[in-house]
C-alpha cells in the first residue's frame, strides 16, 4: 500500500473568520494525524476518530452560527452538506466499530476528499459573502 498523502491548508483557502480559518487549520492536521496512524497500523484509531467527530460537531455548530448571524443565503444547502457528512462518518464509524479492518482505507480516502473538497469550495463560498459584505468585518 502506497503513502497517502496529506493535505494542506493554504492561505488563499481563507474564509475571513479567524476562528474557523484556526479550526480549518486543526481539521487538516487531525486528517493528517490519522493519516500517520493509519499508515503505522495503529490500535488507537477509535479514540481519534471520536475526537476528530466532536470537534467536528463543534466546528459545525460555529459555522452555521456564523452563517446564520450574516444572513448566508445558501446556509441551508451547507447545513444539508454538513449533516450529510455527519450520516456518513456516523456509518463508518459503525462499521468500523465492528472490526471491518479494510474500512480504515475508506473511511480516511473519504474523510481526506471531503474535509478538502467542503473547505476549499462550499467553505470558501461564505467566504466570499462575508468578505464582500459592504465594510461589515464579522468576528465570531
Ligand atoms: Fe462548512
Amino acid at each position: 500500500m502506497g503513502r497517502i498523502a496529506y493535505i494542506k491548508w493554504e492561505p488563499s483557502n481563507s474564509v475571513h473568520v479567524e476562528i474557523l480559518d484556526e479550526q480549518h487549520r486543526k481539521l487538516f492536521d487531525i486528517v493528517n494525524d490519522l493519516i500517520d496512524e493509519i499508515e503505522m497500523g495503529s490500535d488507537r484509531l477509535l479514540p481519534v476518530i471520536h475526537d476528530l467527530i466532536d470537534f467536528l460537531v463543534i466546528h459545525f455548530r460555529q459555522e452555521q452560527m456564523v452563517m446564520t448571524e450574516s444572513g448566508y443565503p445558501d446556509i441551508m444547502k451547507h447545513i444539508k452538506e454538513h449533516q450529510q457528512f455527519a450520516e456518513k462518518a456516523k456509518e463508518f464509524f459503525q462499521e468500523y466499530k465492528s472490526g471491518d479492518v479494510d474500512m480504515e482505507y475508506k473511511w480516511i480516502t473519504y474523510l481526506k476528499a471531503w474535509v478538502y473538497d467542503h473547505t476549499t469550495k462550499m467553505d470558501r463560498d461564505y467566504g466570499e459573502y462575508l468578505l464582500n459584505r459592504a465594510g461589515d468585518v464579522h468576528q465570531a
